[in-house]
């Protein structure tokens, strides 16, 4: 055998066992830069900012950001039906695309598109999606309503938490004691100035992105399926608008954005304090890290293919996760009807109506400046009336019921249209038509119109507590078990309202009307202590008589109208306390409280 045959023999074989060896093989990687899917979602992102930046300024030609002006305008735009599908696109386009930037994300992290030299995309996606964010939390607060204010007041208080540069941005953002005026013009200056701009900055290397790839017609394609879905959902399902939002009355309703609740229900299973802080700073900082690091890790693995797999594990338990962690705040609120699956009852729709209507004034005298907003008001919450009836009404009542509704509905939306003061007086009756007329069938014995509480027709006078606070309000829960810690929590939460109105010198944190629902919870609790004092002094029909009374009495403070009555009706509820007390069948040993120790 010569050498050269050795030699190409020794070849043959070389590249034989090559070829077995490269088929063995996976195919390589695809350039992260290929890949169709990840530009057609950012075509469909492109357009989807297209559609919000469009909708976005069509809006603003009609919005008033100011704390008394947003809902009202915003209500006025939603009276045409441009204006409700407007306004629908926006809202709908605003959450479609979150939802989108981050199944985006995802994408890119399961197909392993995070790799150099795709690592720019990457992270412009990344940057995206936090600007985007940013855009739904101050665009949150703009139509400030209810759920808009207590929601952003939240959101600032966790803010707030973040220990060093937080509060320094949630007392920037709040502008003062409360989000108001001031603070919607912060909100507004970032939501239309600030972010697009920083979006407009994005734009150019995202359009590069997205036409790396892919024809015009699939691009097109994709484009115009988000739109035309953003499109059907807004003619289908209208934006929502609540009541004009004021922080004097709580709502149990307000409930994070939906890619926001796995985080607040993480926060909720955290203890108070250090733990929520440390979720505060982590959370985010890792997120970054993570993005940032991931196409470097890749060095680090000598062959990339190998970080593919865990990554793909890693989305999977976050996606895993957040899911789980997301559906528990749905699963407790939809057993407690709280949240987006709150129900209401006729008396607690009735009291917030109450306090409108009252804030109306009488007929035939000058609206209020801010008639409108309570015309808003009074207007839903009519809608929600319909299909919410008192529990023992038959069928025919029930249609009669939702008829009465509707014409509440569409008086109160006439007052808030009325061009001028003949149109809104007329309004105005027919609204209060609508509540007697109901009240009457009803047996309800509630005067609708003001100026007939009083006979001279003088102004109402205002009720020292707020009843629509009262309603919404519940007892906190009494630790306390002895006759006597119960007494002393009475005389405490009654030296509280006492402070607010003024009449005693002393500080308390509790509001008027949460002490008062204390007291009447407290009083409850009097009435069933007879067992603990039986065979002592009293019997127990003297027991239950003189708790009674002590009910009533705090049943009747809640109806003071101002302080002098306060202190004339508290006076008597100190009556009824020491009837019980001097009424003991023992009289050597008399209890000692009087209402009297409480002025001093
Ligand atoms: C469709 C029927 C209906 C209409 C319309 C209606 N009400 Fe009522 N209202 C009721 C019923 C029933 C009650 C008794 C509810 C209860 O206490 O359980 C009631 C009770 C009230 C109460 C007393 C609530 C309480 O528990 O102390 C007020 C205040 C009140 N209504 C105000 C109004 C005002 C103001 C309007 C009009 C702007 C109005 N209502 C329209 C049916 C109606
Ligand atoms: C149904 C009877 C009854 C009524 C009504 C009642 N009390 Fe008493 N109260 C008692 C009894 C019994 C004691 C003695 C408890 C003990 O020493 O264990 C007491 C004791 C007290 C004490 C003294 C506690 C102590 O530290 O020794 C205070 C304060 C007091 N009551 C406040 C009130 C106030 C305020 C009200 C009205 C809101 C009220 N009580 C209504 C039966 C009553």
């Amino acid at each position: 055998m010569s050498g050269s045959d050795i030699e190409s023999e020794l070849q043959a074989e070389l590249a034989a066992e090559m070829s077995r060896r490269t088929s063995k093989l996976p195919p390589p990687p695809p350039e992260p830069s290929d890949d169709l899917v990840a530009s057609l979602c950012l075509s469909a992102l492109l357009a989807l900012l297209a559609l919000l930046a469009g909708t976005g300024v069509a809006m603003a030609l009609g919005y008033a950001p100011a704390a008394d002006d947003a809902v009202a305008s915003l209500a006025w735009l939603e009276l045409s039906f441009a204006g409700r599908v407007l306004r629908a696109a926006h809202f709908h386009a605003s959450n479609l695309v979150v939802l989108l930037a981050l199944a985006t994300l995802g994408y890119m992290v399961w197909r392993g598109l995070y790799r150099r030299p795709g690592h720019w995309r990457w992270w412009r996606v990344a940057v995206l999606l936090l600007l985007l964010l940013a855009a739904g939390f101050t665009g949150q607060l703009l139509p400030f309503d209810q759920n808009a204010l207590h929601g952003t007041q939240i959101r600032l208080g966790y803010l707030g938490d973040v220990p060093v540069v937080g509060p320094l941005i949630a007392d920037f953002l709040r502008a003062g004691d409360e989000p108001g005026t001031a603070a919607l013009a912060r909100f507004y200056a970032l939501h239309v100035l600030v972010i697009p701009a920083l979006l407009l900055l994005l734009l150019r290397p995202l359009w590069r992105d997205a036409r790396a790839n892919g024809g015009q017609y699939v691009h097109f394609g994709a484009a115009g399926a988000v739109l035309a879905l953003v499109l059907l959902a807004a003619f289908v399902v209208p934006a929502p608008l609540g009541m004009q939002g004021t922080l004097a009355e709580p709502y149990a309703d307000a409930r994070p954005e939906w890619y926001a609740l796995p985080l607040y229900e993480l926060l909720k299973l955290m203890p108070a304090g250090a733990a929520q802080t440390l979720m505060l700073v982590l959370g985010p900082l890792l997120f970054a890290v993570v993005v940032v690091a991931l196409p470097f890790a890749e060095r680090v693995a000598a062959e990339p293919e190998r970080l593919k797999l865990p990554a793909r594990i890693g989305l999977g338990v976050v996606l895993v996760a957040m899911l789980l962690l997301g559906a528990l705040p749905l699963l407790q609120d939809s057993s407690d009807k709280r949240g987006w699956f709150a129900s209401y009852d006729v008396e607690g729709l009735m009291l917030a109506m109450g306090s409108r209507n009252d804030a109306l004034g009488p007929e035939d005298a000058t609206l209020p400046p801010n008639a409108h907003l309570h015309a808003h008001d009074l207007r839903l919450l009519h809608e929600r009336l319909i299909g919410v009836y008192p529990d023992d009404i038959d069928a025919d009542a029930r249609t009669k019921w939702d008829a009465w509704a509707r014409d509440g509905a569409s008086a109160a939306l006439a007052l808030f249209k009325a061009a001028d003061s003949d149109a809104q007086q007329q309004a105005l009756k027919d609204l209060r038509q609508a509540c007697t007329s109901c009240h009457e069938a009803h047996e309800v014995d509630v005067i609708v119109n003001p100026l007939a509480q009083t006979q001279g027709g003088a102004a109402l006078t205002p009720m020292f507590f707020d009843t629509a606070l009262l309603a919404s309000l519940e007892p906190r829960e009494l630790r306390a078990r002895g006759t006597k810690r119960i007494m002393d929590q009475a005389r405490f939460r009654m030296r509280d309202i006492l402070a607010h109105a003024g009449i005693v010198d002393d500080v308390t944190d509790r509001s008027k009307e949460q002490a008062l629902v204390d007291l009447r919870h407290i009083s409850e609790r009097i009435a069933s202590l007879w067992e603990d004092n039986a065979g002592s002094w009293f019997d127990e029909d003297k027991w239950q008589a003189w708790s009674r009374e002590m009910i009533a009495a705090v049943d009747r403070l809640a109806l003071a109208t101002d302080r002098e009555d306060l202190a004339e009706r508290m006076a008597e509820l100190g009556r009824t306390c020491e009837a019980c007390h001097d009424g003991g069948d023992e009289p050597d040993m008399p209890i000692e409280w009087r209402y009297r120790n409480l002025l001093q």
